[in-house]
Formats: C-alpha cells, structure tokens, sequence
C-alpha cells in the first residue's frame, strides 16, 4: 500500500488552530478511504526559535527534504517583531522555499458560488471562477545582480543616488517553470496565457521564446497565448473567466496573483503551493501553505477561517499524492458547507448571522465528506 509521509509545521498564531481542522480531515481520510499517511509535526517560525533559537532547525529542514509533501500553518507575531533579521520567523519559511528550491508559486483564485457577492466584482463576472497562477518564485528581479542603492552625480539628478535592481531570467529558469504550468493545464482547462512585457523588455522576449519553446517541443496538446502582463491585469478585472492556468515571472505573478485572489473574497480561503523539481519518486518537491499570515488580532479566539489552510491539503492530495478524486472530494465538501450557510466570522456578510467556530467550521468539513 502506497504511504503518503506528509511532514506538518503550524507555526505560530492561527496557525495551530487552522492545522488542527486539517487534522481531522487526514483523519477522515485515512479512516474513511483507507490511506496510509505517514503524519509527523515539527517546529516553524516564532515556536521553533522559542525552542531552538532558530526559526528552522537542522533536523526540521532535513525532514522537509525527505517529506513527500511539507504542509505549513503561518509564522509570525508581534512578539518577534524586535528579532534580528537573521532569525525572525519569516526566515523559516524563506529557507524551507530556498532550500528546497521551490521555483513554481501555485495560487488558485476559485469562486465558491456562495461567496460570489463578497467578491469586488459583480456577481456576472465571477460565478464559476477557477483560475490558476503559476508564478516564477526563485529567479527575477528579486534576486537579480547587479542590486543596490549608490551614489550618483550625473548633473541634473536631484538627491545624488540611484536604486538598481536587476530582472534576470535564464532560459533554464523559464523553461522549468513553464514545464509546470503546462504539467498543471493537462489536469485542468488545457489552456496556459504567458504574461511578460516582450514590448518592452529582454528578459520578456525570452521568456516569450522559451516558453513556446517548451511548448512546441513538448505539450504541443496544451493550447498556449501570450499576453502582456499589463493587459493581463486588466483582462483579469473585466473578464478572468477566460484564463484556465496564467505563468509568468516573479514580479509580475506577485502583483497579479494579489489581484485575482481579491476576486474571490476572504484571505480566510486562499490556498497556496509552491512545487520544486520532481524527486526520484516521480513526485515534485513541495509546500502548500493558505495564503493569509498568522493574524493575531484573532490567534487563540476560536475565530480562524480554516478553509485556507483545508484548500491547501487539497491542493496536496492533487498534486503531490496523486489523489485527484479526493481533493475534488474535499473541495466539494467545502463548498457544501457554505452553501448550507455555515460561515466563519471573516465570512459574515451584511445581512448578519450567527458566526461557527474553527472547530466547528472543520466539524462541518468532515460531516460534509460522510455525506458525499
Ligand atoms: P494576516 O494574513 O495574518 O492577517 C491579515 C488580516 O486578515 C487580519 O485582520 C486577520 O485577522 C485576517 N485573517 C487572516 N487569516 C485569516 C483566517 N484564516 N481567518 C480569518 N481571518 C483571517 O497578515 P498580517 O496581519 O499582515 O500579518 C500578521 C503576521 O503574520 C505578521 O507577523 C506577518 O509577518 C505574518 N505573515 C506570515 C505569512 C506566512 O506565514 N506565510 C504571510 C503573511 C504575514
Ligand atoms: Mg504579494
């Protein structure tokens, strides 16, 4: 019987309290469908500096390694805020992604049909959305040499400085990260839009290049477009229905990924992965993790959305497992749910209503999958 050895690291804040509903949903699965998941828990962020002094010990970032799957709740917290920079909690999960050199960023923006009036958009152009960014996430204008502010004394610049920061992008780079996008479309819609500006920069006109490379080599059977990432941006506010999976760089994909996930509603319900190169069993090399941080303007009341951190498991049943039919399975448990009504208090519209807890919100999950 395969094993599925997932290695789970709350973290701080809500994090704690949104992985204990995840919990109960491995355990469902594993009583319910007969899975075998090896589940071991670890240290991040502000808890494993309490312990260790470091945001990531040696012996966690080794298990992450060796992990099939690293399921992540948030890091973080005032009381770290003083910290040097070396061992804030943020550094904990900066070098589970480095070292595990997860290059592909997966942000899906779907929009359950009971939360479609939350959106920013009218109700007509979000219902039924599902949408998936792949974002470039180790290479880019963030990392690019040359960086830096200095001096300089050109006549006529006012202030006597310059900022420079360098987008800088391989064709490797491209080419691994457009892999993945087209990887992802064969078990989605089959339709990938590149966005770069090869109007206007070099960078962008290889990445234009090397993604139809990869795609003209090797998924000539996924349809491909290309499109300018500043009309991406507007495309994706007057009519996002029509992307299936968008890829594109590190900046671009960081400000465009932001934008569609507010078309959707609550930080409460976003999920994330980020997926490396495939390990020897075939499976890539991953971290799923909700989008949202570690809130602790609500930690310890009860009062978490666990959707978020739900909808990443699900992304890990999908992506790392294999398991395509239970994620379905347990993002239509999600959906039930709210379409009963059954709201955490980041979900309360205006017309009021009686708020369930975390607990309850996962308790409603899991009675949602035995009722599948
Ligand atoms: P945040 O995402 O933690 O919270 C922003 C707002 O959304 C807060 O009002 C919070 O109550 C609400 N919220 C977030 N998740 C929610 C959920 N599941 N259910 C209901 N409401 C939710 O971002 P913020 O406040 O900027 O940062 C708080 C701490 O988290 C900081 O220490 C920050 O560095 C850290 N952080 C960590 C991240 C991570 O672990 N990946 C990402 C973002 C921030
Ligand atoms: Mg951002």
């Amino acid at each position: 019987m395969t094993t599925y050895s997932l290695l789970i690291l709350p973290g701080d804040g809500i994090g704690p309290e949104v992985m204990a509903e995840v919990r109960k949903v491995v355990g469902w699965f594993q009583t319910n469908r007969g899975l075998n998941f090896d589940v071991s828990e670890d240290l991040v962020g502000g808890a494993a500096y309490d312990k260790h002094g470091t945001p990531l010990a040696d012996e966690t970032m080794a298990r992450a390694q060796a992990a099939d799957a690293v399921l992540l709740g948030a890091v973080g917290g005032q009381k770290y805020d003083d910290l040097d920079f070396s061992v804030k909690p943020e550094r904990g999960l900066l070098r589970l992604r480095k070292e595990m050199d997860l290059f592909a960023n997966l942000r899906p923006a779907q929009c359950f049909d009971a939360l479609a009036d939350f959106s920013s958009l009218k109700r007509e152009v979000v219902a039924g959305l599902d949408i998936l960014i792949v974002r470039e996430l180790t290479s880019g204008i963030y990392f690019g040499q040359p960086r830096g502010i200095s001096e300089d004394h050109t006549p006529g610049n006012e202030g006597g400085r310059v900022g420079i920061n360098t987008q800088r992008y391989t064709s490797g780079e491209i080419r691994r990260v457009a892999r993945s996008a087209f990887e992802l479309a064969r078990k989605r819609g089959n339709r990938v839009c590149s966005m770069e500006k090869a109007n206007v920069m070099e960078s962008g006109i290889l990445w234009r290049e090397e993604v139809q490379w990869v795609h003209d080599n090797e998924y000539p059977d996924v349809e491909l477009s290309h499109m300018y990432a500043d009309n991406g941006a507007m495309q994706l506010v007057r009519n996002p229905r029509q992307f299936d999976v968008i890829v594109t760089d590190n900046l671009f994909g960081d400000i465009l990924s932001d934008a569609a996930a507010m078309l959707t509603g609550s930080l409460g319900m976003l999920p994330s992965a980020s997926l490396g190169a495939p390990m020897e069993n075939g499976r890539p090399k991953a971290l799923y993790e909700p989008v949202h941080g570690s809130a602790p303007d609500i930690a310890g009341q009860g009062l978490a959305n666990p959707i978020a951190c739900i909808l990443s498991f699900a992304m890990c049943l999908r992506y790392s497992f294999g398991l395509g039919a239970e994620a379905d399975m347990l993002e239509k448990a999600v959906e039930t749910v709210l379409a009963q009504g059954v709201r955490t208090a980041d979900l309360m519209g205006p017309e009021g209503g009686t708020p369930v807890s975390t607990g309850q919100m996962g308790d409603h999950i899991v009675a949602a999958l035995s009722a599948l």
